[in-house]
């Protein structure tokens, strides 16, 4: 049964009505769905989905801003409460779930919890589907070392954290309490100022932590945690004992603050170097979401493989990795010099694919995003005109970090010979 509110003069909203929502900062009206309502202070609050916006768009609007002469009721097939990510209502250009979300919380081992109520956990699994609670945000904030974050989706941190204003993580071991005091006493007795794990790479600032899965669950956890505020649409690990999760950190007198991270299999049978991927919301759109994906081919490289991010990508995944790797093979073609006996460069799909670690069917969509491809007298070749070369190098200009694989101090282990990892 849907839910039924009752609003204004005897109106009925149902959960999965349609109706336009005045945007925020007055920018137009816009068609979303209900998917909630909550009292706040005396008010009355609707949670809406935008239709064709990503889902981290969606807010708790008050009853003003919508517009409830055009409200649609739900249409019967598509309105169960356990509607899947992607169905009709309007989930836009985001891919849908692969399988349902794996819900668990992670181990707290630390007895302060003990006096702050958050649940003891059992470390096992409990599936849910992709329900109307998963659909909505839960934490209203987070304050991470020095900053405060709006999460964008929901992650399944204890119901208890869910009634506090701010989640209070700490940004060494990440583990989350729900007051200042609570991290106050916390930070007394943390003794760490770095992921655990193995510093692999540091240039000027910039550091890269190792950290395996299994030895480092509690910590890999808390990760995953903060990191599903984040992401969407993929499938949460809470078995971390399979993943290595890479950790980027700017470096400053007090100790390594956490920017974003990669998690990657330690066997992957379909060549992904990178399964989860994320820069903080403060640190994004800076560059940063580039090295780590640079750092990631690197370490293919090292592990003489081609590899692939983990499908689906979400839709700033998509547009970090498209400009990777067009400006990482638009770089390859613009250094190449003539080859032996003729006037042309000649270099082939493989080779490309070689020299970057990157796999043979992302060249090869990435060289016809950018139209590069053309037949010509009965063979194909790619052609490239002063103005890409102009706009790529200008492009390259702006990206000031880069990885400098001198710096980074890591060998690959051949997990399969290790047994049970
Ligand atoms: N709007 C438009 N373009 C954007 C945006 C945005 N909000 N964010 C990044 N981009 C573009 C940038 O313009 C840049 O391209 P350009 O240099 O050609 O202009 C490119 O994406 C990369 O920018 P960076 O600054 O290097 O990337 P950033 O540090 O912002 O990180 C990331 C990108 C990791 C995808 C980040 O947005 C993020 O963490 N998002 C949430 C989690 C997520 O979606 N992760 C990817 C999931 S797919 C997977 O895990 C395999
Ligand atoms: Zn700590």
């Amino acid at each position: 049964m849907p839910l039924i509110w009752r609003i204004g003069e005897g109106q009925e909203l149902t959960e999965g009505c349609r109706l336009p929502v005045l945007l925020k900062n007055g920018e137009g009206w816009h068609m979303a769905e209900i998917l909630g309502k909550k009292e706040m202070t005396g008010r009355t609050l609707f949670y809406v989905h935008y239709e064709d916006f990503n889902k981290r768009l969606d807010e708790w609007v008050p009853e003003e801003r919508m517009d409830i002469s055009k409200m649609m009721l739900p249409s019967k097939e598509a309105k169960t409460p356990q509607k899947k990510e992607g169905s009709k209502a309007g989930t836009g250009s985001r891919p849908c779930s692969p399988e349902p979300i794996q819900l668990t919380v992670p181990m707290q081992s630390d007895p302060l919890d003990q006096n702050s109520n958050v649940p003891r956990q059992t470390g096992s699994m409990v599936a849910h589907h992709d329900d109307i609670v998963t659909r909505m945000k839960n934490i209203e904030m987070i304050e991470l070392g020095r900053y405060r974050i709006k999460p964008w989706y929901f992650s399944p941190y204890p119901q208890e954290l869910t009634s506090t204003p701010i989640v209070y993580i700490c940004e060494f071991c990440l583990k989350y309490v729900k007051s200042t005091k609570c991290l106050e006493r916390h930070l007394a007795k943390c003794l760490l100022r770095h992921p655990p794990g193995n510093e692999i790479y540091r240039k000027t600032n910039i550091s890269f932590f190792e950290i395996d899965g299994r030895k480092n669950k509690a910590y890999a956890q808390n990760l995953c945690l903060l990191a599903k505020m984040f992401l969407d649409h993929k499938t949460l690990y809470y078995d971390t004992d399979p993943f290595l999760f890479y950790v980027m950190c700017e470096l400053d007198t007090f100790g390594y603050h956490i920017v974003g991270y990669f998690s990657k299999e330690k066997e992957s049978s379909e060549d992904y170097n990178v399964a989860c991927i994320l820069t903080l919301p403060p640190y994004q759109r800076k560059g940063y979401g580039k090295l780590l994906i640079e750092f990631s081919y690197e370490l293919s490289k090292c592990e003489g493989k081609t590899g692939s991010p983990e499908k689906p990508l979400s839709d700033l995944g998509l547009l970090s990795y498209r400009s990777y790797w067009s400006q990482t093979i638009l770089e390859i073609l613009n250094n190449l010099e003539p080859s032996e006996g003729s006037e042309q460069p000649l270099i082939t799909i493989n080779e490309i694919s070689e020299l970057t670690s990157i796999k043979k069917e992302d060249v090869i969509s990435t060289l016809q995003h950018l139209n590069l491809i053309n037949y010509y007298k009965g063979q194909y070749i790619i052609t490239l005109s002063h103005e890409q070369l102009k706009s790529h190098e200008k492009s390259m200009e702006k990206r000031k970090i880069r990885i400098d694989p001198k710096c980074l101090h890591w060998q690959p282990k051949d997990w399969s010979k290790r047994g049970k990892w």
